[in-house]
């Protein structure tokens, strides 16, 4: 990730505008305040100003040192002047190389360009992006894209759209629906002529000041406000801002080009520029990270024997597509039942727990959520929701959902892993945690016992947690829900093999791998399993893996725990929370629990 700033307005030294200020891109490089993805902007930066009274380019200043190091700039910034300015710190993304032709600006002709982001999945061969969006680039701006970064590509792009007649705002816009028809990403966009200046909000923040402080008589846009003194505006996440050194506008991105849909733009009221976006999404997990965590866990749980595989892996976009038909099944009663004691008992949670803010772990499609919602509604009580998942695709569309419902709610999704993530949730308010679906089954004993810990040190006193959890009961119904007619939940299950096709060009044929779900009555948890018919040979390049499966061999890819009461009140104790409520649905398969801090 990096951080950006533009400006235009009357001549100031560059140390005034980007070395002075107390939050200001020099201090941004190594303690940004807003910067969700990395800590540290370290792999260099860069600054472009123009003095239009002697030529249309400007001049530009790039280096792979971190800014707060830069003895020579910090010496020509005191007198360096300029009315327009475009400044950068970056954090280079890898696999994306530290070197100076990556920093932004970017300059061509009269213009500078930066890129705050990320496009998911530019440097993985096997997603081909790199060279179908190369592919997009005319011949003629090929040529010129000096180093191999995804931003480079994205700013010939756009010279591309400014070279046929689109507006500033139009140029960035049209790129960023061009990127989104083929992947995801972060795409905070800055581009200015030195006259005018455009910037999108896509997956970061950013904020705006007018005419007051720093951007006294002009403007500034960044990534984060440099300073703490009133003024500064959050541009929505979604939305495209337009202006120059007198006039400024913004707008959703949506309402200028039908083909970038934003869950952000689908509630944020248009018009000026808003404090305080109703839906926010921050993303704990950045590609290169998930990436390699996915590297860690084939290499240690592939590699070992028995063979076992995190069940995180199973919720790429078709795993959560297919685990929302999972719960339609008739066989997977546990959806159900869960919904059944929301129906009865919601309205009493939160009368029990008056929570203001509902976070919610794993939350996926948060499809039941609305129970819980509408029952804080009722009471009067309701301001916040923050669901966690570590599916982008699937949480962003039910974050989108509940914004657009609930329009008076503050809606905080978070991209993360709810093992590592969880201390690091938004904190105030009166809080109910609710983690559902009977997904802490998913962890192993150890595991579900440091979450719980992790969950209850971050609780104040008034603080819940509602938990849902599976129960014990006959083993065949148990495998029927994990093994049922339709075939469903054996697609859920081989799907990791084509994700693992996808992801590390693995060469598994999912086909010669049975579904298997058996009751494991020492443990009392379902294990899902993938056997392999026959030997074969598995080659995974991404991992540079070579796998001989034996006839029968099988690999772990889930285990379900099912509980006792007397079971989970142990464990919530050993974390420090006390059960306060227990309840079933009517034919005793499920149960919620309520628990204090
Ligand atoms: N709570 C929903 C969804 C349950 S499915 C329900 O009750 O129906 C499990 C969800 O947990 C999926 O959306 C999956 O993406 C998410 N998940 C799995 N492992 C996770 C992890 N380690 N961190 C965060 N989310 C995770
Ligand atoms: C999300 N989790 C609680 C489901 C379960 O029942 O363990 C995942 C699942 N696996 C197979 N079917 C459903």
């Amino acid at each position: 990730m990096c951080r950006h700033l533009a400006y235009l307005g009357p001549p100031v030294t560059l140390e005034s505008l980007l070395v002075d200020p107390p939050h200001g891109l020099v201090r941004q490089a190594w303690a940004p305040r807003h910067q969700d993805v990395g800590r540290i902007n370290a792999d260099g930066f860069g600054v472009g100003w123009y003095d239009r009274s002697r030529r249309l380019e400007p001049a530009r200043y790039r280096t792979t040192r971190p800014m707060w190091t830069d003895s020579s700039f910090a010496s020509l910034a005191g007198l360096a002047a300029s009315g327009a300015v475009m400044a950068s710190v970056r954090a280079a993304t890898p696999p994306s190389p530290v070197e100076t032709s990556s920093n932004a600006p970017f300059t061509s002709g009269p213009w500078l360009f930066s890129h705050n982001g990320t496009v998911n999945g530019f440097h993985d061969p096997s997603t081909g992006l790199r060279v179908k969006l190369g592919r997009l680039v005319s011949e003629r701006r090929a040529g010129g894209i000096e180093g191999c970064s995804d931003s480079e590509v994205l700013f010939a792009l756009v010279l591309d759209r400014l070279d046929e007649g689109a507006s500033l705002g139009d140029a960035l816009v049209e790129v960023t629906a061009t990127v989104l028809g083929l992947t995801t990403g972060r795409l905070n966009l800055l581009l200015t002529d030195g006259l005018d200046v455009a910037a999108t909000a896509w997956g970061s923040s950013l904020f705006i000041l007018r005419d007051v402080g720093l951007a006294a008589g002009g403007m500034v846009v960044a990534s984060e406000p440099c300073d703490d003194e009133p003024g500064w505006e959050a541009l929505p996440d979604g939305f495209l801002m337009e202006g120059n050194a007198s006039n400024c506008s913004s707008k959703a991105m949506g309402d200028a080009d039908a083909r970038v849909t934003h869950p952000g733009t689908q509630t944020t009221p248009t018009g000026p520029v808003e404090a305080a976006p109703p839906l926010e999404v921050v993303v704990h997990l950045q590609p290169g990270e998930v990436e390699s965590a996915l590297l860690a866990d084939v290499r240690a749980g592939l590699g070992a024997r028995p063979r076992r595989l995190s069940p995180r892996w199973l919720y790429d976009d078709r795993g959560s597509e297919l685990f929302d038909a999972i719960t339609r099944l008739p066989e997977y009663y546990p959806t159900r039942r869960e919904r059944e004691i929301l129906v009865d008992h919601a309205a009493e949670i939160a009368a029990l727990t008056k929570a203001d803010t509902l976070v919610e772990l794993g939350s996926g499609t948060s499809e039941k959520t609305g129970l819980l919602l509408d029952a804080l509604d009722q009471a009067g009580n309701l301001q916040r929701f923050i669901p966690l998942d570590v599916s982008e695709a699937t949480l962003r569309a039910a974050a989108a959902g509940i914004a657009d419902t609930y329009p008076a709610l503050t809606v905080r999704a978070v991209v993360g892993d709810f093992v590592d993530h969880v201390g690091r949730l938004p904190v105030g308010g009166r809080r109910l945690v609710a983690f559902l679906g009977g997904t802490i089954g998913n962890l192993g004993p150890s595991e579900r016992a440091s979450l719980l810990a992790d969950l209850a040190g971050g609780l104040a006193p008034g603080d819940a947690l509602l938990l849902g959890t599976d129960l014990v009961k006959d083993p065949a119904r148990l495998v029927a829900a994990y093994d049922d007619g339709a075939g469903v939940t054996a697609e859920f299950n081989r799907n990791l093999l084509h994700m693992l096709n996808r992801e590390l060009g693995a060469n598994f044929v999912p086909e010669r791998f049975q579904h298997l779900a058996r009751w494991n009555a020492e443990q009392q948890w379902i294990e899902m399993r993938l056997r392999s018919i026959g030997t074969q040979s598995v080659r995974l390049p991404g991992v540079e893996m070579e796998i001989e499966f034996l006839d029968g061999e099988e690999v772990l890819t889930e285990i379900s725990a099912k509980f006792h009461r007397e079971g989970i009140e142990a464990e919530l104790a050993v974390a420090g929370l006390r059960l306060a409520e227990w309840w079933t649905d009517t034919a005793g398969d499920y149960a919620l629990s309520l628990s204090l801090a």
